[in-house]
């Protein structure tokens, strides 16, 4: 059984793309069949985790969604999927930035990505999808593909604050994908023991803690992880004793005793 996981907030900067890299690479690690897929125009997830430059790449999600859109027949995956530390990566590229619009005519365009992921996901344990930071058809293609969610949050009060309005569209979305789950509110880049961090945590906890899991593991801040990404790295692998790595190894202990 494959579980498809989207690292979602239609929040920028809260630690997305570290999060779903890191884990993605860290599942792998641990023996886990992973597929990433980048689903955000940045494509940092990309960058991290490929040597292309996502601007030369040929077959990107956003051409794969374009197959599906037109109902042809998707080129063999070996054509497409890139294979690097042990992850098999679907990489993204600007052209993803066309999505909103291109989907806007299509019908039935809320289930365009679910089509491609039911196919592809029983060749994996895990689908990974690093999100793009908005709302609209084309993240509810990510809701209806998914089992579960991960939302990153920033420590910070507005942040948390923001995430109101996100457990508001989940409520709705599970209308339509039943079996969506939560896995986890995630606070990342925490300061710790800071007035305002401490707060928050509070504030999250009694929001949410009763309907939704707050993550017993809280990614703290480090310089590093920015630094990570300059040689193409998750923080894991350049520095596997740096604080953020050691919370994401609990982290990833943490989703994997949730099914
Ligand atoms: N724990 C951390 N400590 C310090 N810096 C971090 C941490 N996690 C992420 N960052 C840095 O913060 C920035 C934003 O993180 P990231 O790209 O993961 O967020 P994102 O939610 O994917 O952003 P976007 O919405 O733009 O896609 C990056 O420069 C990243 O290196
Ligand atoms: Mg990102």
């Amino acid at each position: 059984m494959s579980k498809v996981i989207a690292i979602t907030n239609e929040k920028g900067g809260v630690g997305k793309t570290t999060t779903a890299t890191t884990i993605a690479y860290l599942f792998a690690k641990k023996g886990k069949k992973v597929l990433l897929i980048d689903y955000d125009g940045q494509a940092n997830s990309t960058l991290i985790m490929s040597d292309e430059n996502p601007n030369n790449i040929k077959i990107t999600i956003s051409t794969i969604i374009n197959y599906i859109i037109k109902d042809e027949e998707l080129p063999l995956k070996e054509t497409y999927i890139i294979k690097n530390k042990g992850i098999d990566l679907i990489p993204s590229n600007a052209n993803l930035f066309t999505l909103e619009t291109k989907l806007s005519t299509v019908n039935f365009r809320e289930y365009i990505l679910k089509k491609f992921i039911d196919k592809i996901k029983v060749d994996y344990d895990y689908v990974i999808i690093d999100c793009m930071p908005q709302i609209g058809t084309a993240m509810l293609n990510v809701m209806v593909a998914s089992d579960s969610l991960i939302i990153p949050t920033q420590a910070e009060i507005l942040s948390a604050k923001g995430l109101s309005e996100l457990i508001k569209h989940y409520q709705v979305i599970k209308k339509v994908n039943k079996n969506l789950k939560i896995d986890g509110i995630l606070i990342t880049m925490d300061k710790e023991n800071t007035k305002s961090s401490k707060k928050v945590k509070e504030m999250l906890n009694n929001a949410f803690k009763e309907e939704i899991n707050i993550f017993q593991t809280i990614i703290p801040r480090s310089i590093k992880v920015a630094e990570a990404t300059i040689y193409k790295k998750t923080i894991c692998e350049y520095l596997p004793t740096n604080i953020v790595a050691k919370a994401y190894k609990n982290l990833v202990n943490e989703v994997l005793q949730i099914e």
